[in-house]
């Protein structure tokens, strides 16, 4: 498995306050698949998410990625992990305003003072189609291809698994559908693992698998999913009496 949960639980805040935002939460994602997770607002999709790539403790349960049980490891030791086996597209992009394409996409490892496999990270770079932009600075970019460069720097390090938060959130359908594509494409061609949030049945379709989300629990699950029946099962879930 590329990441695994078994019991994952995350409580917010305390007493009256106390919010659990994933109710024992048990969800296996092997190695070159590529899952969509969906739900609605506040389902807890994007702690599901952070928890996952080690950005946010566990109340309670565990959580692996590849053989490493990240709920034991040390702020260190995780740190490490997920500079050296993870990969973040965050929804708002994150990229560093002063800093080219370029820059951006091999900022990760520069930090970690990792030589980046240049083959690999231009061949990354050919697939996203930025080779003509690298030296451009984010604000000289389109939203698409800001999108694209943090796409292009998840997975320039060659991550084993990629979390990608509504990637495709920001951007209109063409430039969407775009970076859609790739992240199939990094999944058939290169073997890459994608979990990915979104709220649009039509990116949930590129996906292997959809996870549904409700109250912080796992409430259905659809294999190869197309448009229409992301759509239906999304209906399901609507509650009765609501018409689109
Ligand atoms: N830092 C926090 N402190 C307190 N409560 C939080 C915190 N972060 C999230 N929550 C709560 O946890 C629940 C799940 O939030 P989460 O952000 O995971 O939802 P989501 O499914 O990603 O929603 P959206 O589709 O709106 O992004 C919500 O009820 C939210 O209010
Ligand atoms: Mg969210």
């Amino acid at each position: 498995m590329a990441a695994r949960a078994e019991g994952l639980t995350k409580a917010y805040g305390s007493g009256e306050t106390r919010v659990v935002a994933l109710d024992a939460v048990s969800v296996s994602v092997p190695h070159g698949e590529f899952v969509a997770i969906m739900g609605p607002s506040g389902s807890g999709k994007s702690t599901l998410m952070h928890c996952l790539a080690g950005l946010d403790t566990a109340t309670g349960g565990q959580i692996w990625i590849g053989d490493n049980e990240i709920t034991r490891l040390k702020d260190k030791k995780l740190t490490q992990l997920r500079r050296d086996r993870i990969g973040f597209i965050f929804q708002a992009f994150n990229l560093l305003p002063t800093l080219t394409a370029l820059e951006n996409i091999t900022l990760p490892m520069d930090i970690a003072g990792r030589k980046a496999d240049q083959a690999w990270v231009d061949k990354v770079i050919d697939t996203v189609g930025l080779a003509g932009r690298l030296k451009h600075r984010p604000t000289e970019l389109s939203g698409g291809q800001q999108q694209r460069v943090a796409c292009a720097r998840a997975l320039a390090s060659r991550p084993d698994i990629i979390f990608a938060d509504e990637p495709t959130g920001n951007l209109d359908s063409r430039a969407g559908a775009e970076i859609l594509a790739f992240l199939r494409s990094s999944v058939d061609d290169l073997g890459q693992t994608i979990v990915m949030v979104t709220h649009d049945p039509v990116a949930a379709s590129y996906a292997d698998r959809v996870l549904f989300l409700a109250d912080g629990r796992i409430v259905d699950e659809l294999l190869e999913p197309s448009a229409d029946s992301v759509l239906d099962r999304m209906r399901k879930f609507d509650g009765a009496g609501r018409r689109s």
